[in-house]
This record gives C-alpha cells, structure tokens and sequence, in this order.
C-alpha cells in the first residue's frame, strides 16, 4: 500500500501520545530508523510503499510502546558519545548524562604519560569502555559485567565498533575477577535506592532491576567497589563513579575514609553533580 510519511508520522504521534512526553519526536525517529525516511520526506510528505509485512512491523512497534516499552529497546540502538550502541531488554540504555563520566576519565587519561590500564565495573552495554578503548588508543581497557543479558551486549557492541576492549563476565564485588594494577577504575554502578525505586517511572521499570537498584540507601556499590578495589590503582591513579542527583556528599564522605585524596565534582549539562572522582597518592 502506499502511504504518505506525512500522514503516517501525524497517526504514529496520536498512537504514542497516552504514553509519550515526546510523541514527535518518537514518531519522528521511527520512521527514520524503521522506514529509513529522511527528515525532508516526513516534511514533504513523499509518498512510501508500506508492505504488509512492514505495516505489521509498524502496528507492533506501537504495542509495545504503548505497553510503556521505552522507544530505545524499539529502535534497538541508542547513540552514546557519537556512536550507536545495540540495546534491548536486559541492559541499561546509555543515558547523556554518562558521557560526562567518559569526558572525565578521558581528560585524566589524555594528561597521563605511557601505556594505560583501564578497568570499568559494571559495563552494561559497553558504552564507557568502547568510548574510552576507541577515544584514547593508548589505554588497554578492561569492562566487568555480571548480568548474562548485559554481557552480550557489551561483547557484541565492543565487536560491532572494533573497540579493543577485554569483557569480563564476572563479578565487580569479586576483585579477583581481574589481575594487575590500574591507571583509573571507573564504574556506573546501579545507584537507586529504594525510595527511588518505587517512583521510577513504567519505562524505567522495564530496564533490568540489576542495573538500576543501589541496596536500601543507594550507595551500596560506592562502599564496596571502593573497599575492594582501591588497592588496585596505580599512584597516582583515579577512580570515578557517575552518582545520583544528591548522592555527592555520601560518595565523597565514603572516597575520603578510604583515603583517596583529590575528591572533585564534575556536573552534567543540567547542572547536576553527575561524576565525583578520587585519587590514590602519588607518594609510596
Ligand atoms: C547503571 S548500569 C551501567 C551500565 C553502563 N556502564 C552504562 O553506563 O550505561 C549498571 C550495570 O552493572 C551491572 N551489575 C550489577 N551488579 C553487578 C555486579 N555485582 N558485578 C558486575 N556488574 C554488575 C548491571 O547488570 C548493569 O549492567
């Protein structure tokens, strides 16, 4: 059947908009990723032949969107640091505010000498270690993934955009799960509590509960991932975590009675404190 991409994108934005705070915008990038329309096509209101077997992909994309299915798993890519990530159920969509994270560490890398080690915890889809492998050639870049659905979408990202990165499927609470001493340990830990939790919105809700959920108060993996690895940076060496709206004075309370020194707070574009890293002494 053919069909004008103006009227389909005006009927996709009435279908999504019970769900959607941005219906146009929604619309919009399901017709560019599915159809493979441009934007001037939409605006010109060119002409599409719709197969059935294209119709049937269209009406069930807008069932599970409907069914609060965010529209990143619908796509099944979602863009980080410039580059277009695979996602789906199982693993945590790349957020903006994580590119902040990536900046910070790329900036503390770009100013040391030599040969890197780069360990990050909790990997996810990839997006912090393949931007860090593909960013700073000099880095060797380690990512730790306990979840099985996860693991394979770090492995196959890292794959996909040819970034050197060795994927660990393990355990970050367990530092054996990866030898030697590192320039920077980074990690994106889950970091809600459960207060925020049972106000997470329904799209939220349908990305992995691993991912998301920090123990009671939130900072569970802050206490642990610091006992436990900041024997493993070099002098020198930085480690630094992405944190929740409000969590810096807790982290920062939590990296100095480890004695890590340099604690700093880096915002995101919102003004939030979003990064908070922590250095191990130059001294022996
Ligand atoms: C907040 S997500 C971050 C994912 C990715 N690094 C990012 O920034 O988008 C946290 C990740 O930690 C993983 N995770 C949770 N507990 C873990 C553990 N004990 N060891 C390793 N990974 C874990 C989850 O499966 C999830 O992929």
């Amino acid at each position: 059947m053919v069909r004008k991409l103006g009227d389909l994108y005006h009927q996709l934005k009435e279908q999504l908009s019970p769900v959607s705070d941005a219906p146009e915008y929604e619309a919009r990038e399901i017709l560019l990723q599915k159809l493979g329309a441009a934007p001037a096509d939409i605006l010109m209101n060119r002409s599409v032949e719709l197969d059935d077997a294209c119709q049937a992909e269209l009406d069930t994309l807008v069932k599970r969107r409907l069914d609060h299915e965010p529209l990143q798993y619908l796509l099944g890519e979602w863009s980080f640091y410039g580059r277009s990530f695979l996602v789906g159920e199982g693993v945590l969509i790349p957020r903006p505010d994580t590119e902040i994270l990536a900046e910070t560490v790329l900036s503390f890398l770009q100013d040391r000498e030599g040969p890197l080690r780069v360990l990050e915890l909790c990997g996810g889809s990839g997006c912090l270690a393949a931007t860090i492998a593909l960013e700073q050639p000099r880095a060797r870049v380690w990512s730790v993934e306990k979840s099985p659905e996860a693991f394979s979408y770090l492995t196959r990202n890292c794959e996909r955009l040819r970034a050197d990165v060795c994927c660990v499927a393990g355990d970050a609470l367990d530092p054996g799960v990866v030898e030697g001493d590192f320039d920077c340990i980074l990690s994106n830990p889950p970091y809600l509590s459960a207060r925020d939790m049972a106000e997470l919105s329904p799209e939220v809700q349908r990305e992995p509960f691993m991912a998301l959920y920090g123990e009671e108060d939130g900072l569970f993996f802050y206490r642990e991932l610091t006992r436990l690895w900041k024997k493993r940076l070099k002098p020198g060496g930085m480690l630094a975590y992405e944190i929740g709206m409000g969590q810096q004075d807790d982290v920062a309370d939590i990296l100095t009675r480890h004695e890590l020194t340099d604690v700093c707070q880096v915002r995101d574009y919102g003004g939030i404190i979003r990064v908070l890293t922590a250095r191990l002494s130059d001294a022996p």
